[in-house]
């Protein structure tokens, strides 16, 4: 694994970089400059993949609404049904008298998830919500490239090339392979 790694060299400004320092250390746990870049750089690839309505999605739709609301519960107990394919699993809190909190763990193709979740969130009646996409497939082959290279191991380095480059496409074959 610790192959994978490797190390290249930035030029930006010290006080950048003394910014940065300030926000990897706020971050507690992983109060450390690498691990801190990757994380943006995952983040950035994240919100890129978000708008290739073709890629796979991981996410999560966090809403908080009364559930006095005439009809609403109602709606969004329909608007789910529909959505039986990208919705994981689903938690609810009473969190008081009126105020319910729900948080939907989503998966599937970016389009169908932004949808999802501007369905549920447009519901009239719904006081705040939320989609976060925490990952996609694409992004997880990348961050764990050995995850998909069981029994190739005779084409290890072509394997990584195909990879970046034909990194959508990949996706049908591999899908299919886990589930064989
Ligand atoms: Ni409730």
């Amino acid at each position: 694994m610790a192959s994978d790694l490797v190390r290249f060299s930035v030029t930006i400004p010290q006080t950048l970089l003394t910014e940065f320092d300030a926000y990897a250390a706020r971050r507690g746990t992983v109060a450390n400059r690498s691990e801190a870049l990757r994380d943006l750089m995952r983040e950035k690839l994240v919100e890129e993949d978000l708008r290739t309505p073709e890629e796979e999605v991981v996410g999560s739709i966090t809403m908080v609404y009364d559930h006095h609301t005439p009809d609403l519960t109602r709606k969004l107990d329909e608007i789910q049904h529909a959505y039986i394919h990208e919705i994981v699993s689903a938690m609810h809190v009473h969190l008081d008298h009126n105020n319910c909190l729900e948080i939907i763990a989503v998966r599937g193709k970016g389009e169908a998830v932004y949808r999802l979740a501007d369905c549920l969130l447009g519901v009239k009646g719904v006081a705040h919500g939320q989609l976060t996409c925490t990952a996609t497939a694409g992004v997880m082959r990348a961050a764990l490239p050995h995850l998909h290279d069981h029994g190739e191991h005779d084409h290890h380095a072509h394997d990584h090339d195909h990879q970046h480059a034909h990194h959508a496409h990949d996706h049908g074959e591999h899908d299919h392979d886990d589930h064989a």
